[in-house]
């Protein structure tokens, strides 16, 4: 089994974010691309409404920057979210001539644009209800195809290598420990440069959208290894996921209040209205407020979501994927109100990065929703991440390109030792402590907090994560523990956001500070070991 695999350019992450910089760079540079799962496992592949750009006439770079604005509720980077949208046609295009077949108008060349909540045109290319599965899947065609592109499935990245840069003295990244899930060793990979494209960590909470790697790997491996991370205290919950017993996960896309489905209450009453005047199109966060607000009102286990006055033909041409999943569980939504409640969906905060991509680690960069950009704000607003993944995978990718040839090879790097580690005697206390901290953090840090909460869970992660380092020190790594030890950083971080934000604004709510602050700022964290590159960040 070969221990070493030397690269160009180390890729951690297999979704949109991972699969465009792989693609973007250089066709003579050696790229490993590592995934946890199977190429097909991250959020991406499940991304359901679509990706929003500016593609009809009627519609202005302008008009898609002030929405996303006004859903970021103050805290939005203007230079990013200018960035992204005026890169995002041309990103889109490049979509397009990859393959990506977007659904069209009926009978005509134009592409369907579909709307979601706080956008005020119809902005939205889609591919019916599974522009994810289309994007990933014509990528993941592209990477297979492409020589220069070594593929590691069922792979997962431990921890970062870091070593001082013989000129400057800073620290850079040299690689990754990585674990192979089938041999069960942990090999080392070098690379010149190291790009996380890890995906978010909703996977912190009991009900979520996201796929079970979900955990903030890469959020936790920089924080590690010194890069500072901000405004984790956003997380996102999308308001309609699929309520029964049996359905894991299963989103039901924003697209469908887009066309016109209602949310209902349990005896058919509208609602929406009566908390902001878009209604079931105001932002995710306003809408999800409302909808646990009605919830926990009426003390009912979830709401309806109602598209079942529109035409059952329209519905199932334009909804195949939900209407499909539903019918398996019963529920005929051309004929039914859909039970829904809201579940953590995305992680706005994430590794601060510049315009480049870069961390504050020397060749390390992070891409997507790992990544902190500035572009959400305290808020993201419906279809932009996608887009996000694009713009900023090719970014990174110019840079990488550009800097790769004057960047020495990585110094001497020590092979994984385990000879002080033995086989786990009890997983049990893997299942135990991953079972709580999801359920302390849906009823501590979910979507209406207050310091008690906070200080609550504060507590338990502290406790939680002495027990983890114990085991983590003295038992050979697998992924379940991998991924405990890292949402529990994560979580520690959100909470440690989450307390120092004195106001409510966007997704963090608090009963002890509900009023805005007339300051917006980031929350920005600082590890000790803070790595120092000097990336230029546009706001403190
Ligand atoms: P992901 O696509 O999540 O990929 C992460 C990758 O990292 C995976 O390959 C995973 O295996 C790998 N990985 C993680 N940790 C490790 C590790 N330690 N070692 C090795 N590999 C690792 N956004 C939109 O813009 N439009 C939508 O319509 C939309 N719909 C969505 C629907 C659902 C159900 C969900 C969950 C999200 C949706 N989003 C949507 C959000 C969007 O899909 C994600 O934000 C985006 O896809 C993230 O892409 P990514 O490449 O950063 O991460
Ligand atoms: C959805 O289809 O509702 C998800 C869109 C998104 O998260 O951007």
């Amino acid at each position: 089994m070969k221990q070493t695999h030397l690269y160009d350019v180390l890729i951690i992450g297999s979704g949109a974010a991972g699969l465009t910089t792989a693609l973007q760079l250089n066709s003579h540079l050696r790229i490993a691309i590592i995934s946890k799962t199977e190429l097909q496992g991250g959020a991406s592949w499940l991304a359901q409404g679509g990706i929003a750009a500016v593609f009809d006439k009627n519609d202005s770079a302008e008009s898609h920057i002030a929405d996303t604005l006004v859903a970021g509720a103050g805290l939005c980077h203007e230079d990013a979210v200018r960035f992204v949208v005026e890169n995002g046609p041309a990103a889109v295009q490049w979509l397009i001539d990859k393959g990506v077949d977007f659904t069209r108008e009926e009978g005509e060349q134009s592409y369907h644009l579909t709307k979601e909540g706080g956008h005020s045109h119809r902005r939205i290319l889609h591919t019916a209800d599974a522009t994810g599965r289309e994007i990933t899947g014509t990528l993941i065609k592209q990477v297979l195809a492409a020589k220069n592109i070594d593929i590691f499935e069922h792979h997962c990245a431990v921890d970062l290598v870091t070593q001082a840069d013989r000129g400057s003295r800073k620290i850079r990244c040299t690689g990754a420990y990585i674990l192979d899930m089938k041999s069960e060793t942990v090999c080392l990979f070098t690379a010149k440069s190291v790009v996380l494209a890890t995906g978010g960590a909703s996977k912190a909470y009991l009900y979520t959208s996201n796929p079970d790697g979900a955990s903030g790997d890469g959020i936790a491996m920089a924080w590690r290894r010194g890069c500072r991370v901000a405004n984790l205290e956003f997380n996102q919950f999308h308001p309609t996921c699929l309520y029964h017993p049996k359905a894991k996960s299963f989103l039901i896309t924003e697209a469908l209040r887009g066309e016109g489905a209602v949310l209902k209450l349990p005896d058919g009453t509208h609602f929406m209205h009566n908390f902001h005047p878009a209604a079931e199109l105001a932002p995710r966060d306003v809408v999800s407020r409302a909808i646990d607000h009605e919830m926990k009102r009426l003390g009912s286990d979830c709401l309806y979501l109602d598209i079942s006055h529109k035409p059952a033909q329209f519905i199932t041409e334009h909804f195949p994927t939900v209407y499909k999943h539903c019918l398996e569980f019963g529920i005929d939504i051309t004929k039914d109100p859909i039970p829904v409640v809201p579940a953590a969906h995305y992680t706005c905060g994430g590794i601060l990065v510049n315009t480049k991509g870069q961390t504050d680690l020397l060749n390390l960069y992070a891409i997507g929703e790992s990544a902190f950009t500035g572009l959400h704000g305290a808020n993201r607003m419906a279809s932009n991440s996608l887009l996000e993944c694009l713009v900023y995978a090719q970014a990174a990718a110019t840079e990488i390109n550009q800097l790769q040839s004057q960047i020495p090879e990585p110094d001497f790097i020590r092979e994984w030792d385990e000879s002080m580690v033995t086989h786990s005697d009890e997983d049990v206390v893997i299942s135990h402590n991953w079972d709580e901290l999801r359920r302390f953090m849906w009823d501590y840090v979910g979507i209406v907090r207050s310091d008690k909460r906070l200080q609550r869970a504060q507590h338990r992660i502290k406790l939680l994560q002495k027990e983890i380092q114990e085991y983590y020190s003295n038992y050979k790594v697998g992924r379940d523990l991998l991924e405990l030890r890292n949402l529990a950083t994560v979580a520690e971080l959100i909470i440690r956001c989450a307390m120092q934000r004195k106001e409510s604004r966007g997704l963090h709510f608090t009963l002890d500070y509900p009023e805005l602050s007339p300051i917006a700022k980031d929350t920005i964290l600082v590890p000790n070991n803070f790595a120092g590159q000097d990336i230029i960040i546009n706001r403190s």
